[in-house]
């Protein structure tokens, strides 16, 4: 059985990839134009990956915490334009006693990345503590389909993309033995020009909505709004993603 090694992140080639394959999209241009900084101006980016939210919110006028616990990753989004606009942390949650800011993101699924009930809740509970009064907890999770990634490319339909290291590459994902709640895959990266293919497996959990605005009030929040999509469609069953915005 194949463990998780989050390579995607972890793997210093892997990350330089991630920005081609991920790119700036609707999702980001939804979650920059949520908070005034004239009434959420402290930001905490958790799980901020190659900073470009983290980077996006700075440029408009927030005070942007970008916190990320791969090295790799934060290393790409300190190189980048305007990065010295950010305060950047190596690390995750321990992190975090003692800082106060007026909203939290944690975009593009970081919360799933927290695989165990426990981890989750004392996420959910340090976040609590690091929100100011009036601020605002914002973050999405998929939601649970079969097959669970139904857009993403196959290895009978890899996706090519042209990438600044490594030049075209291909991308496909394959699924692990998985359950319900927990799904396991392996992300596949072919560098066509090296004849090299890269790997990384991981592992996600899925929560459905009602397990999730469970723990969101057992925690002290009060849930705000939710959205089904990044065009701000409302959240019901065919959305694709779970999008929620709760208060402190
Ligand atoms: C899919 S990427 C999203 C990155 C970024 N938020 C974005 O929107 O592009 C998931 C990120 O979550 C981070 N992550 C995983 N486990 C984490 C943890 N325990 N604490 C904080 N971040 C974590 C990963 O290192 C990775 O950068």
């Amino acid at each position: 059985m194949q463990e998780p090694d989050f390579a995607e992140f972890q793997d210093r080639r892997l990350a330089s990839l991630y920005d081609s394959v991920s790119p700036w999209g609707p999702d980001g241009e939804f979650y920059a134009h949520l908070l005034d900084p004239a009434a959420h101006p402290c930001v905490l980016d958790f799980g901020c990956g190659t900073g470009n939210l983290a980077i996006r919110l700075a440029q408009q006028g927030h005070v942007v915490i970008g916190l990320e616990p791969a090295a790799p990753m934060l290393e790409i989004a300190r190189s980048k334009p305007d990065a010295e606009r950010v305060s950047w942390i190596l690390g995750s949650i321990e992190e975090l006693p003692g800082q106060q800011v007026d909203a939290i993101f944690m975009t593009s699924h970081v919360a799933q990345f927290f695989r165990t009930d426990s981890s989750w809740r004392e996420l959910l509970d340090v976040l609590r503590g690091t929100l100011r009064p009036q601020g605002r907890l914002i973050f999405d999770i998929r939601r649970r389909t079969d097959p669970p990634f139904p857009t993403w490319p196959t290895p009978e339909n890899p996706e090519e993309v042209a990438t600044r290291p490594f030049g075209p590459i291909q991308w496909w994902h394959t699924l692990l033995p998985s359950d319900d709640r927990l799904v396991r895959y392996e992300l596949h990266y072919a560098l066509l020009a090296e004849g090299v293919v890269l790997h990384s497996v991981n592992e996600l959990r899925f929560r459905d909505e009602a397990e999730v605005v469970t723990d969101l009030v057992s925690a002290g929040f009060l849930l705000h709004q939710t959205y089904g999509d990044f065009d701000g469609t409302p959240m019901s069953p065919p959305s694709p993603e779970m999008i929620f915005i709760a208060g402190a």
